[in-house]
């Protein structure tokens, strides 16, 4: 008998939802409501007497960009991606607000855009967070069992899992997410399901993530502003695994590293469950940043030299190459550069985001059991070279991680840009409040059943 549904294993679905379900059908812009289109298919479904699809909104506030994803789980599972919206984000420092009305505006900008393709505006939310406030420590809890002559049911795990959450944590600090690594009946370990199990013990070892709860507030509050309601809070990392990494790589261990603008996530996985998660103040953004100062050129001008001509490894590239400089005089003379001196200033500043992710690797204590190696992802994934740089420094195979196996709008989220925003409908998905929980639960008393009485 298991847990939860095998893709799950690794996020239990204890102690859902952190925040209440948004109730409302319609969404305001500019202090207009609208009526959804939603509406009307609804209608035309329950005449033609079809179920209506679950339709989900993912929201990824992003340092650089915000964007918006609206799909559809088709019967089966699988996702239809309906919409996408994206919009510069200004308003962002590091992974927490720092102006709200810029990034009120860049979220109800990009949700206009995500709402005019998808024509429906469902009102399950699910919003990432990330951010150097963000830790993750490792709990243990212990109960007696209620009746051990019947056996472990579920109020044991709940009174379990309850008890190992209640440590003590700074007051402006709350549980975003915990994960059951495994549970012990008399003092047995590796137990995924003790539900029915004989003991008279009961014990949990779990990791739990915690956040600030201003910067979680502030992101909501941000939200609603735009006129819209945040069913969930999700961690950033966690989403982007669930879209890119396979469930073979969770079992033979795996290091995930999201290098976004401001912030570099990590997510390690092992046995099939997450182990560890870290966060790293710094990302893609501190590259434009030293291409700008190097090349003495406007931000956005090294943004796109970055990207157009940018390398992590400069042996890669030819001596003689050289690139056009944007002249900073208008009508002035164009400047020549050697793209492999782009390459070096770039390399340098990739070889200390990996020195940084290398250090929380061996801190996390997973690193002779991440077999699977590393996947990169995040729109800095994009660089060229910048595998090869990983490979060096982390001493991992290395590929790059993006959405995968999607319906509708996919080719334009097959991106590792948009790995936290599809993760985040996936995590809607599968751990949904209200969802997979009843449906779990359900399950598990059928099978309580079965096994008490045949
Ligand atoms: N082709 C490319 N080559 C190099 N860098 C790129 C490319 N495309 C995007 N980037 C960089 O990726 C970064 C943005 O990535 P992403 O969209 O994942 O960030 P974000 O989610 O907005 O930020 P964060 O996750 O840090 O809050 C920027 O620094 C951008 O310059
Ligand atoms: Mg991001």
């Amino acid at each position: 008998m298991k847990l939860m549904n095998p893709t799950l294993r690794w996020l239990p679905n204890w102690n859902l939802p952190a925040f209440a379900l948004a109730g409302t059908t319609g969404y305001t812009t500019n202090g207009h409501t609208r009526q959804p289109s939603r509406r009307a298919s609804r209608l035309r479904g329950r005449l033609l007497g079809r179920k209506r699809n679950r339709a989900i909104t993912a929201i990824d506030i992003g340092t650089t960009k915000i964007c918006v994803i609206i799909a559809e789980v088709n019967e089966g599972g699988s996702l239809s991606i309906l919409g996408v919206g994206s919009s510069p984000s200004k308003g962002m420092r590091r992974g927490q607000v720092t102006d709200v009305d810029h990034t009120v505006s860049a979220i109800a900008e990009a949700f206009e855009i995500a709402h005019e393709l998808a024509r429906i505006a469902p009102s399950e939310i699910y919003v990432g967070i990330a951010g150097d406030h963000i830790s993750g420590i490792d709990v243990e809890g212990m109960v007696e069992v209620t009746n051990p002559n019947v056996g472990i049911d579920e109020r044991d795990c709940n009174g379990v899992v309850k008890r190992a959450l209640g440590f003590s944590m700074p007051a402006d600090m709350e549980v975003l997410h915990h994960v059951i690594r495994e549970f012990l009946v008399n003092g047995n370990p590796g137990i995924e399901n003790p539900i029915g199990l004989y003991g008279t013990r009961l014990e949990v070892r779990a990791h739990v993530i915690t956040s600030s709860i201003a910067a979680a507030n502030n992101l909501t509050r941000c939200v609603k502003r735009a006129g819209l309601k945040t069913s969930q809070i999700v961690l950033e990392s966690l989403a982007s695994s669930l879209a890119i990494l396979s469930e073979r790589e969770r079992e033979l261990g795996v290091v995930m590293v999201d290098i976004g603008g401001g912030t570099t996530d990590l997510a390690i996985f092992c046995q099939g469950t997450l182990q560890y998660t870290a966060e790293i103040a710094l990302g893609g953004d501190a590259i434009t940043q030293d291409v700008s100062t190097m090349l003495r050129c406007s931000p956005h001008d090294a943004e796109n030299l970055k990207k157009k001509f940018g390398h992590a490894n400069p042996l890669s590239i030819d001596g003689e190459e050289y690139i056009d400089l944007p002249s900073p005089l208008k009508g002035g003379r164009r400047v020549s550069y050697p793209r492999r001196e782009l390459a070096e200033v770039i390399e340098a500043r990739v070889e200390e985001i990996f020195e940084a992710v290398k250090k929380v690797v061996d801190r996390s204590g997973f690193r002779d059991q991440v077999y699977a190696g590393a996947v990169l992802t995040g729109g800095t994934s994009l660089l060229d070279g910048i595998e090869a740089v990983a490979e060096r420094m982390l001493e991992y195979p290395t590929r790059i991680g993006m959405p995968q196996g999607l319906r509708g709008m996919a080719e334009v989220v097959s991106s590792p840009i948009y790995s936290t925003g599809v993760g985040l409908i996936q995590w809607a998905v599968h751990e949904g409040p209200g969802y997979q929980r009843q449906n779990w639960l359900i399950r598990k008393i059928k099978e309580v059943f079965v096994d008490i009485y045949g």
